[in-house]
């Protein structure tokens, strides 16, 4: 099989060619989920930034369109947001058409070669046909750099209780918050980070969202801070805070801030493969979700990655929901809703049964596992298991729970090709359970090249990417304790039509 068949994704967005990296400037309208990414369409590692684009109908199937932003005098296109001017208050509109305006940075290559602290700045562009062509802003930059080296990713959210607009982005390792009525003029708000959260590494991509927290009519904000190094399984990760935003400052919720005192564990994702994600502006009023994307990577590894057209995929847009658990609050992700009209006849589903450990779920070629979702309960979380994807080559990739632990577990060591990077897969991926119900819930989605696994309804979520040197075929379920149940196991062929 050539490297398209292998390893090109079936459902998972990836440029036809080159380099990608980070989401950016992702908003809806009329009809289109729009996606901006970090690209570099001369080559298949990082490179001078622009902005690629691609468009949805349906948060599924992409569509790659021309790229939208280039460097320029003032330097790359970094990342960053793009929101819908309904209002004009940019007074950018033409013909009473809604404008699109993104917010990114300018990272000068020149500045950062002369050593100055200067060189990223933030700028603006316009679009007036739906985000298909873009103009920058004759005034860019719009904020200048004071001095602070790592000054980037713009994430721009409407302030609906004070209705003015709002914008964070990262700088060093703390945030900042400015304001502004017309998306030109910035004014410096506050910053936060200090003596909080995980500082192992530069704070990058962030973003203040409110929620009506899940059966209330609480609001509560949280903020989205990727993070690398300082991942909790090595190199890059996305940690989120809860808290409160009165127009000027976030201030983390005294509970959630003492929850984070004893347990750490306040991260959108502990696999490897989830960075610098964030959310859709402008979703349709009528369900106003918060729909997540991040990068499927990480950077101790995305440049070595062993594909060559193309290097880098997304994951898929999640949902996001906030909920109070136990004094605190926890953001939940699951796939978005868009996938169940993919779901085929359901090909193999058991509602009750004790497995043997080394039982095969599959009936060899029945079901392909490079399009596939799983689902299943365990009613008892005291007791372990592991399922093993194989293939007739020898790898296989494992996830799991060690009870003992309260810990799932994906392990990649014998996945495949593993020897491009020491980070890859030299340590299995450990995430804490959350959830302290007796019954385990389990779901995933499988691609060529990736697992995402939602457990506990999305509480605790895992998302690897891996490189098996032929397709796996084979599911296994193995370490399993005595008697272990599982119920209403259900395997869904997820059929895409071209
Ligand atoms: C995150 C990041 C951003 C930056 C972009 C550059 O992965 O480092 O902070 O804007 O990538 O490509």
């Amino acid at each position: 099989l050539n490297e398209e068949e292998l390893y090109r994704p079936n459902y998972h967005f990836t440029p036809e060619n080159n380099w990608m990296n980070d989401p950016n400037g992702m908003f809806y309208l009329n009809g289109y989920y729009h996606l901006y990414f970090q690209h570099y369409p001369d080559g298949n590692t990082w490179g001078p930034m622009h902005w690629g684009h691609a468009t949805s109908l349906d948060l599924v199937n992409w569509k790659e369109q021309p790229i939208a932003l280039y460097p320029d005098s003032l330097g790359y296109i970094f990342s960053g947001s793009a929101v819908v001017d309904y209002n004009n208050d940019s007074g950018f509109a033409k013909e009473g058409k809604p404008v699109v305006v993104a917010m990114y940075t300018y990272h000068d290559p020149v500045g950062e070669k002369e050593n100055t602290n200067t060189y990223q700045t933030q700028g603006i562009a316009y679009s007036q046909d739906e985000g298909l062509t873009w103009t920058k802003y004759e005034g860019n930059p719009v904020i200048k750099n004071t001095g602070i080296k790592d000054f980037r990713d713009p994430k721009i959210t409407w302030d609906s209780f004070r209705d003015k607009w709002v914008m964070v982005l990262a700088a060093g390792q703390e945030t900042q918050f400015f304001e502004s009525s017309n998306l030109k003029e910035w004014t410096f708000l506050s910053s936060f980070g200090e003596g909080i959260g995980n500082h192992n590494g530069v704070w990058e991509c962030p973003e203040l969202i409110p929620f009506q927290v899940e059966d209330s009519e609480e609001v509560k904000w949280v903020l989205l801070v990727s993070i690398n190094p300082g991942g909790p399984n090595g190199g890059s990760a996305t940690q989120y805070f809860v808290g409160d935003f009165d127009g000027k400052k976030f201030s983390v919720d005294p509970a959630f801030k003492l929850a984070m005192q004893e347990d750490h564990n306040f991260w959108v994702d502990l696999g490897k493969d989830n960075y610098a994600g964030v959310t859709f502006s402008n979703t349709p009023a009528s369900d106003g979700r918060k729909i997540f994307m991040g990068w499927m990577s990480n950077w101790q590894y995305a440049n070595k990655v062993p594909t060559e057209k193309w290097r880098s995929t997304m994951t898929i847009p999640r949902e996001l929901t906030l909920e109070k658990v136990a004094n605190t609050y926890r953001l939940y992700s699951n796939p978005v809703k868009e996938f169940e009209a993919h779901y085929g006849e359901t090909d193999l589903s058991w509602e009750k049964r004790t497995f043997k450990n080394g039982e095969s779920l599959l009936d060899e070629n029945k079901i392909d596992l490079s399009k596939a979702r799983i689902s299943f309960n365990l009613p008892d979380a005291n007791k372990n298991f592991t399922f093993v994807l194989k293939n007739k080559v020898g790898d296989s990739l494992k996830f799991g729970y060690e009870a003992a632990k309260r810990s799932f577990f994906i392990d990649r060591k014998k996945s495949g090709i593993v020897d491009f990077n020491k980070s890859f897969a030299d340590i299995k991926s450990v995430a804490p359970r959350i959830s302290t119900s007796g019954e385990i819930q389990v779901e995933l989605l499988l691609d060529k090249t990736s697992i995402e696994l939602f457990y506990d309804k999305g509480e605790t979520v895992m998302t690897e990417i891996f490189f098996p040197k032929e397709p796996y075929k084979d599911l296994i379920i193995t370490g399993l304790d005595e008697g272990l149940l599982i119920e209403n196991l259900t395997i869904d062929q997820l059929e895409f039509k071209q």
